[in-house]
């Protein structure tokens, strides 16, 4: 058995209201070399490892252990999606590994099943922009959103490390139906302000009430950051996934870019919060095999 490449790009779940159903995949890769054959005391916690040995019980096979060499460019604990990355890459060399006895449709399923949720995982795999929630039975519904505007993101990404359980713990188990509300009509204008090219719905359809409150006390800037970042020209801001990083849309073209860019730079200066400013494109292509 040979050694595969694969690549898996960085992700941003939520996109504002659509808490554990949108998500968008990013220009920043991190690379997985995966050669078969050992097996290692790594293999349970190594999530990596963990969704290609998934692959191997779903397809009835005898797992052989890999030996990994990574490049980790999405940062851990972040809010760019490095475990739906690991988990993308893991699937993905194990199905190749194996022939590809899981279709797509099994690879969503499984790399859903070892995340907890979708919304970071399916852009993963598929690029793009998603919807995408799970059935009852565990199928994976997802289609891509066609964006009708030229897009693209800034993200202020802070020296601090969030664990997703731990910003998912501060959530409260039930909602005022007035919160659930706003956010489904907020989450129904993105989708449909992306299609339909209606750039100025962006700063309202991307506000939300179910999670970013909670989880802003973690990460006090963060609310300076956005609100930066709109006054900077930005279409709409939110936190990236569970966060910290907060992540602006903007038309891609220099100018508001680079005022955006410049915006988290001061904001960050004037807070005294170290991190960094990344300019990441929209990915239309998720996870693959390299050679
Ligand atoms: N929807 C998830 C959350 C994304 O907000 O907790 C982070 O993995």
């Amino acid at each position: 058995m040979r050694s595969l490449v694969v690549r898996a790009p960085a992700t941003s779940a939520n996109l504002g209201p659509g808490f554990d159903c949108l998500g968008l995949a990013l220009n920043l890769w991190n690379e997985v070399e995966a050669t078969p054959g050992r097996v290692s005391a790594d293999d349970d916690t190594n999530l990596i490892l963990r969704a290609a040995r998934a692959v191997y019980d779903a397809a009835g096979e005898p797992y052989p252990g890999f030996e990994l060499r990574c490049t980790n460019r999405v940062i851990f604990n972040r809010g760019l999606g490095s475990s739906a990355a690991a988990i993308a890459s893991g699937v993905l060399f194990a199905n190749e590994a194996l022939g590809k006895p899981l279709d797509e449709a099994g690879l969503l399923r499984l790399a859903s099943a070892v995340e907890g949720h979708p919304d970071n995982v399916v852009p993963a795999l598929l690029g793009g922009v998603r919807v995408a929630t799970c059935a009852e039975d565990g199928r994976v519904l997802q289609t891509r959103v066609p964006v009708a505007m030229r897009l693209t993101s800034v993200c202020f990404v802070p020296e601090m490390a969030i664990p997703t359980p731990h910003a998912r713990g501060l959530l409260p188990s039930s909602v005022a139906m007035a919160d659930a509300v706003f956010n489904v009509a907020r989450s129904s204008l993105l989708v449909a302000a992306l299609a339909s090219g209606a750039p100025e719905l962006l700063a309202e359809a991307t506000r939300d009430r179910l999670h970013q409150q909670y989880r802003l006390p973690l990460f006090p800037a963060g609310a300076t950051l956005l609100e930066a970042a709109m006054r900077a020209g930005a279409l709409g801001a939110f936190i990236s996934g569970a966060g910290p990083t907060v992540l602006a849309l903007c038309v891609s073209s220099d100018e508001p870019v680079g005022r955006i860019e410049e915006a988290f730079e001061s904001t960050a200066r004037d807070e005294n919060v170290p991190g960094t400013v990344l300019h990441l494109a929209l990915s239309e292509r998720g996870a693959h095999v390299v050679g």
